[in-house]
């Protein structure tokens, strides 16, 4: 960990505030990892979480070691985690949730969206899934237990990457500039309402300390705050490499460095050398990323492991 990144376990229960974080970031930068990271953490402090995908396949259940998400929330490891929820939004699902809202009558809603030609054009409709998934996203937010209490205290959303993300939380700010009175009007001021407001919600850019994903979280940072007037809260760097040697290795690799005693051993300490040479590169980038990202920053290490036991140490990692 650098030494300016704040204190995780503050900056993670901070972070943990906002009930729904999207989470966003260049493609495979760890954005599933880190969604069900934080979903786990959140559930670790005893709340109930939803960890929500909107993505075409479902991988976080995978990740978790349970099965995949379903349209309907479903609690997918109860004896380990009790407060666990998680969904995979289904857009056709979704799609006739939204419409049955507008439309009302149920046989529309089927007409609409199981005539063949009729849901093609619906599909073709500029951002109607993105607004139905927006939509079941606000549904879920409002949902209740039977008590009155929130059914889902933390919701975590595995966004799609970047401009797609852009894309889906413009699409309300878009569909007021079309329309402004009706049910719609109504619904996408709520939506957009709901984005805006960062007791309700915050937006998690996930990047690595790598040259692309670093312009592009740049970028992804100053579209939101420009286009979409929304400050995001949290930027959390993933994979990051630790200290390769400790001072002990450091002075032994330093005294055979060299010398005739390292012959076959070379290869080895050129392998160091190369991974010393990312991690100083990864800590100029961390660097800059510093100074040019207003938004708090967390550290992910690079881990060894895979699925479960990855998702479980970046959680623990978060709240170290
Ligand atoms: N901290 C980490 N240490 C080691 N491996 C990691 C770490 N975080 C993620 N990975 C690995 O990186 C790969 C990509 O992670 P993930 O699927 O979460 O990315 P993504 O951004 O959701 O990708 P996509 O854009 O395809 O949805 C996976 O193989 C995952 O196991
Ligand atoms: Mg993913």
């Amino acid at each position: 960990m650098t030494p300016s990144a704040e204190a995780p376990a503050d900056r993670l229960g901070a972070l943990l505030q906002h009930r729904v974080l999207l989470v966003t970031g260049k493609g495979g930068v760890g954005k599933s990892t880190v969604a069900a990271s934080l979903a786990l953490a959140a559930a670790q402090r005893g709340k109930r979480v939803l960890l929500l995908e909107l993505g075409a396949r479902s991988v976080t259940g995978e990740l978790l070691g349970a099965r995949s998400g379903q349209h309907v929330a479903q609690l997918p490891l109860p004896d380990r985690f009790p407060t666990l929820w998680l969904a995979h939004l289904n857009p056709h699902q979704a799609l006739k949730e939204y419409l049955r809202e507008q439309l009302k009558l149920d046989r529309l809603v089927s007409l609409a969206t199981d005539n063949k030609i009729l849901a093609r054009l619906w599909q073709a409709a500029p951002s109607i899934n993105e607004m139905a998934l927006l939509n079941a996203l606000l549904a879920l937010e409002r949902d209740t237990l039977g008590d009155g209490r929130v059914r889902y205290e933390q919701i975590v959303v595995d966004m799609p990457a970047t401009g797609h993300a852009l894309a889906t939380l413009g699409t309300p700010g878009g569909a007021l500039g079309m329309i402004r009175v009706g049910t719609l009007a109504e619904r996408a001021r709520a939506i957009d309402v709901m984005l805006h407001d960062p007791r309700r919600t915050a937006v998690v850019m996930v990047t690595l300390a790598e040259e692309l994903p670093v312009n592009e979280t740049v970028e992804l940072d100053r579209a939101l705050r420009e286009q979409l007037r929304i400050t995001p809260a949290q930027l959390i760097v993933n994979r990051v490499l630790p200290e390769i040697l400790t001072t002990a290795e450091r002075a032994l690799v330093n005294r055979l460095s060299g010398t005739e005693a390292v012959a076959d051993g070379q290869h080895l300490l050129d392998r160091v050398a190369a991974l010393e040479e990312r991690r100083r590169l990864q800590l100029s980038r961390l660097a800059l990323l510093k100074t040019r990202i207003a938004a708090p920053l967390l550290e992910i290490p690079e881990l060894g492991e895979r699925g479960p036991a990855l998702v479980e140490a970046a959680a623990a990692s978060l709240g170290a």
